[in-house]
């Protein structure tokens, strides 16, 4: 099958940019309190609900994966950017790490406990996104968790606006209406983190989803 333009631009931009990413967050999410806060209160919800397997989809040099190991998680990574799972890999050993796109994954229906998609869908075309959405659901098991966090913007009528990402075409969400698109798909929301930006994200408020498959 002949890949999307978008996927193949997304990734030959990543793949040239993984090494400075990496080095960005050598210190992991050290600078984020409230983003640890919700991978916490996510793997607190996954644990709590019998553990499974946990993907951290677009998981760039693969340091949530890491944190999210830590949490008690079985977590493993997938990334659109062969050297960003290179990258991945040599960081750590001990973890599986795959080449891949949320958009078709190469998982089975229902076999995970818990997905996190941390800034990886906003380089997904706002028309893409239900698919993208449909995608997380299937493979997730009955009652598992979704994490989602992306930079949003306040106009609900716009489900995206697209914005000068310095990596790749990027855009930036409406809360309500990602929350809806992922409701369509047969999600439940269960809490909704709207945190100000911190220095390094310039203008932009973030936004951090949590849902469970119902
Ligand atoms: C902004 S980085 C975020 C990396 C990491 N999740 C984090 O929180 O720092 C976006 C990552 O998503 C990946 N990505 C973008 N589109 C993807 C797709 N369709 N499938 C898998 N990975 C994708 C990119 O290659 C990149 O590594």
């Amino acid at each position: 099958m002949t890949e999307p333009d978008f996927l193949r631009a997304t990734r030959t931009a990543y793949d040239s940019w993984a090494a400075p990413y990496a080095e960005l967050f050598a210190n992991g999410l050290e600078d984020f309190p409230l983003d640890r806060a919700m991978l916490a209160a996510f793997a607190d919800f996954v644990r709590t609900d019998g553990g499974g397997p946990v993907a951290d989809l677009g998981c760039g040099p693969g340091h949530v994966t890491s944190l999210l190991h830590s949490l008690g998680l079985d977590a493993s990574g997938v990334d659109l950017s062969a050297e960003m799972i290179a990258i991945a890999r040599t960081a750590r050993p001990d973890l599986r790490f795959e080449v891949g796109s949320m958009t078709a994954l190469d998982l089975a229906d229902g076999g995970l406990g818990g997905v996190v998609a941390r800034y990886s869908i906003i380089h997904t075309p706002p028309e893409r996104l239900p698919g993208v959405c449909a995608e997380f659901h299937r493979v997730l098991a009955p009652g598992g968790h979704l994490l989602v966090a992306f930079q949003a913007h306040d106009d609900p009528s716009e489900l995206a606006e697209s914005f000068d990402h310095k990596v790749a075409l990027a855009y930036r969400w409406s809360p309500d209406r990602v929350a809806g698109l992922l409701t369509e798909a047969g999600f439940t929301e269960k809490a909704r983190l709207h945190r100000a930006p911190t220095e390094s994200e310039r203008a932009f408020p973030q936004c951090h989803l949590l849902l469970s498959k119902a």
